[in-house]
């Protein structure tokens, strides 16, 4: 029977608890809702407490990753130009990529890895040429490569590293949170993440002039809020000293109500991720520990030497039937499971990359694969009872 209307099994549920909304309403209460000292404070407690480098709060991670580019462009810094080729896994996010093309740099897709849904080493060595200089490296589904073979590839090649750290907040290879390896790195707070502002992100760099030329991208190109501001002041004495624009600019700046919510989230992460854990065990242990369980499918463990904050369950079918992972999915959906795929299947297929006539001459088989045969479940926010688990699985089962 089908059952469309009634979600037996969310992507997502985040928790919005009295504390967030309390300080979202003492913003509006004051008034002053557009970014501020509810902005400055949260950038102050991710800097100090979360990965102890430079942050920016913008509206999105979308947002970070596109800042993260124009500053590599920007004319202050030209670490970029025009035609550079940037590496990025074909696994990756919509707006992990387009911020690349929108800079005028060229992409090359790298096929992932499929023990971590991540990029895949090998295929990345084979793939850098004299003209490859960043690398967009994407955290997929909050789990990690082997951070330390990475690092040494990017050194070894002089290559910008990026790390998109969207669905990976909490997470950590070494005991080192992902998103503090490389030059820069994003994080979103959308409302589908591990916290939730609403909508919302936060740019890293630990490079403090590049920071202060993203802190200007963000906000018009103004010099407003810049360390140098009042020397620029000084040199441009022809000039209003609130209306000085030293750089190109975009609009992408949070809101102090975004702020608030997001901070209250962040003073308890520890305790959402230690539930996110719980339910990831709990839920593996009940599939693969069920006796109906024959290897119809697998589920990945953590990176080794990682600790892994994931965004979601993700499902690997073993059968070679081009049509089971429809099959299954329909299922699900009939009983009221949400599934999605794995960050949006392999990108090089989407239509977009014909639009924008990206040439792709070289096959990513794992990423193909993942695309015919993996999907996600969501991963909560508030612990899951046993009546619930005991209904996922089942109805997990009877939908293989
Ligand atoms: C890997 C990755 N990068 C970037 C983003 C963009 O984040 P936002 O939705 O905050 O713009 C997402 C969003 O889900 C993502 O999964």
């Amino acid at each position: 029977m089908k059952n469309k209307n009634k979600i037996s099994y969310s992507l997502t549920e985040s928790v919005l608890e009295s504390v967030d909304i309390n300080s979202a309403i003492k913003v509006l209460k004051s008034k002053k809702i557009t970014m501020g000292p509810k902005t400055k404070q949260i950038e102050a407690y991710f800097q100090n407490k979360i990965v102890k480098t430079n942050s920016l709060m913008v509206n999105s991670g979308s947002s970070a990753n596109l800042l993260i580019f124009q500053c590599l462009i920007n004319p202050m810094v030209k670490k970029l130009k025009s035609g550079d080729e940037v590496l990025i896994p074909a696994i990756c996010w919509s707006t992990s990529l387009w911020p690349i093309i929108q800079s005028g740099l060229k992409v090359k897709f790298v096929d992932i890895d499929l023990s971590t849904l991540n990029i895949d080493l090998n295929d990345l060595k084979k793939k850098i040429s004299k003209k490859t200089k960043a690398l967009m490296l994407v955290h997929a589904l909050g789990n990690c490569t082997d951070m330390t073979k990475l690092m040494n590839i990017c050194k070894k090649n002089k290559i910008i590293l990026i790390e998109d750290t969207c669905e990976a907040l909490g997470s950590t290879y070494k005991n080192k949170p992902l998103g503090t390896f490389g030059d820069f790195s994003s994080f979103s707070f959308y409302y589908s993440h591990h916290i939730t502002s609403g909508e919302g992100g936060m740019v890293c760099t630990k490079n403090t002039k590049y920071l202060e030329i993203i802190k200007s991208l963000r906000s018009h190109g103004w010099s407003r809020d810049l360390s140098n501001n009042k020397s620029l002041s000084n040199k441009y004495k022809h000039i209003d000293k609130n209306w000085i624009f030293i750089n190109s600019g975009f609009n992408l700046r949070t809101t102090d109500v975004n702020a608030a919510i997001g901070l209250e989230q962040l003073k308890r992460i520890k305790t959402i991720l230690s539930i996110r854990k719980y339910n990831f065990l709990k839920i593996k242990k009940s599939l693969l520990g069920n006796k109906k369980y024959d290897n119809q499918f697998t589920i990945l463990n953590d990176q080794k030497d990682s600790n892994t904050a994931w965004f979601g369950i993700p499902i690997i079918l073993n059968s070679n039937d081009k049509k089971y992972k429809q099959y299954v999915m329909g299922n699900l959906l009939d009983k009221g499971i949400m599934t999605r795929p794995i960050i949006s299947g392999n990108f090089a297929k989407q239509p977009s990359i014909q639009l924008y006539k990206i040439k792709i001459n070289y096959k990513l088989p794992n990423a193909d694969l993942i695309d015919k045969k993996a999907f996600f479940l969501g991963l909560h926010n508030i612990k899951i009872t046993n009546s619930k688990l005991k209904s996922l699985t089942d109805n997990i089962y009877s939908s293989l």
